[in-house]
């Protein structure tokens, strides 16, 4: 039974989105749009869950909290508001708010935070009911074992994939290096941002998401050290930064590559000397964050433009992470693809359980510019649209354009050239090979290079898919 979110919000604007991002996650959605309302709601359609906005039009959200606490104590409510001042968050806390979100709403974050909380009650839940402490110990152990690896969200079983959780893997406990994640748009950078969190020691601490393009010039340094009171004209509380809320946790530095100059130099002195002062302040803040910084830019290019400072650059690439793009994951796009079918099958109450073959090989062949992204929205897409219980070509809206050609040819182009480190290690040519050795091994050395991606590699060989098979059998080829 999908638990049951009440949101409390008097913006229908809000109400909307978060119902519909609610029931994308699989709960069941009950709204209100006043105090009264909502406690009536919790007396009688005993929600899981409150999402309750700070102000209503008829009754103090803290009001609302206090109520609906009294009638259910255990019932864990997040409370919403357009501005956090920590004397209110402290008295919501205290009255027994479990979570303070600030406005405007982070979905995603939303998204995470409902299902720990509701996680973390289940947990207490079952606690309640083990006797002894020996009990209790390996219960808690089995449960942590049952909450989800954060790794298992990222999805592939590519070389490239693989290789990028080896390297998550190494450095989810170096708890305080900084991370600079690098891919095109859409391929899983804060994906991998978020698994790094969630997968390291600092997991029980907050994650806090920045984009940095989408917080005015003049307001970002403010947003990220805070500022005293009276720092500038609207400056009238002392505020936290974002730095300081994240202590512990990590700060997630999204879109890095558009930081302006400026910025980049005070950015640059924090990493270096771990702590920094608050605007029109003189104390300075010691703090321990983790950064991950996200672009999907080419930093190193902008660095030779001129655009970047090479030495901020160098600090945050203390650990590189690349996400590759879609096009040269190989069989992952149907890996994925048969993810978001069964999640979009299970949200929008389909059966698709079928994937044609036309419909792979077109999934395989597209260049997939936005890459994981517009290959979720177009299968999402395709579930909803379509009632047949096989995915055919003609559901997924792929067009591809005439430039998404060109680039896959381009790539294309690019790839079928083994370079030499294809050859790294392997014996020279030597005459006493026959026709058959050097057709195995050069089978074999394309299989590798494009990861056993068979469709892709009877392409690059100009032979079907029959004949290939037909080789990797006569040569007992294995992965
Ligand atoms: N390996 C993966 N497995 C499962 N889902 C993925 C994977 N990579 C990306 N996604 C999904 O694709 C979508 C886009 O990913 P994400 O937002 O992390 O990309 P991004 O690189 O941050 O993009 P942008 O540069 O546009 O900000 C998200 O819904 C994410 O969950
Ligand atoms: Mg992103």
């Amino acid at each position: 039974m999908p638990a049951t979110v009440l949101i409390v919000d008097d913006e229908s604007s809000i109400i909307f989105s978060l119902s519909e991002a609610m029931q994308d996650a699989g709960y069941r959605t009950l709204t209100a749009t006043r105090g009264e309302e909502a406690i009536r709601e919790v007396k009688e359609s005993s929600p899981d869950i409150v999402l309750l906005d700070m102000k209503l039009p008829d009754i103090d959200g803290l009001k609302v909290l206090k109520q609906i606490k009294s009638h259910v104590p255990e019932l864990p409510v997040i409370m919403m508001s357009a501005y956090v001042d920590v004397a209110t968050a402290v008295q919501a806390t205290k009255i027994g708010a479990v979570n303070f979100i600030e406005k405007p709403l982070n979905i995603e974050k939303i998204k995470i935070d409902v299902n720990n909380t509701l996680k973390n009650v289940d947990v207490l839940k079952q606690l309640d009911s083990v006797k002894t402490e020996l009990e209790q110990f390996k219960e808690i152990e089995r449960l942590r074992q049952k909450v989800q690896n954060p790794l298992d969200a990222i999805l592939g079983n590519s070389k490239a994939i693989r290789d990028m959780k080896k390297t998550i893997k190494k450095i989810v406990d170096s708890s305080a290096t900084t991370v600079l994640v690098q891919g095109e748009s859409g391929s899983g950078k804060e994906l991998v941002a978020r698994a790094i969190h969630y997968a390291s020691n600092r997991k029980d601490k907050p994650f806090i998401d920045v984009n940095c393009t989408s917080i005015p010039d003049e307001l970002l340094e403010s947003e990220l050290f805070g500022h005293e009171k009276g720092a500038f004209t609207d400056a009238k509380k002392e505020k936290k930064g974002l730095f300081e809320l994240a202590n512990g946790g990590t700060l997630f530095l999204d879109e890095i590559g558009d930081m302006k100059f400026s910025m980049q130099a005070k950015l640059l002195r924090v990493l270096q000397e771990k702590f920094f002062k608050r605007v029109g302040g003189t104390k300075n803040i010691n703090i321990d964050v983790r950064i991950v910084a996200a672009t999907n830019k080419d930093l190193l290019k902008e660095v030779e433009k001129g655009n970047y400072r090479e030495d901020l650059y160098y600090r945050l690439n203390v650990i590189p992470i690349y996400c590759p793009p879609l096009r040269q994951r190989g069989d992952d796009v149907i890996l994925l693809t048969k993810s978001f079918v069964e999640h979009f099958n299970k949200h929008f109450g389909k059966n698709v359980t079928n994937i044609d073959s036309r419909a792979e090989e077109l999934l395989l062949s597209y260049s997939w510019p936005g890459n994981v992204r517009e290959l979720r929205n177009i299968i999402e897409r395709a579930i909803l649209l379509e009632s047949e219980d096989v995915l055919l070509p003609e559901h997924l809206s792929i067009t591809p354009s005439a430039s998404s050609v060109a680039a896959r040819l381009d790539d294309d182009e690019e790839e079928i050239t083994l370079s030499d480190a294809d050859f790294d290690g392997e014996p020279e040519f030597n005459e006493s090979w026959t026709l058959d050795d050097m057709e195995n091994w050069f089978i074999q050395k394309v299989l590798v290079k494009y990861n056993w991606n068979k469709n892709l590699v009877a392409k690059k060989l100009g032979i079907n898919r029959t004949t290939l098979y037909t080789k990797i059998k006569k040569y007992n080829l294995e992965r």
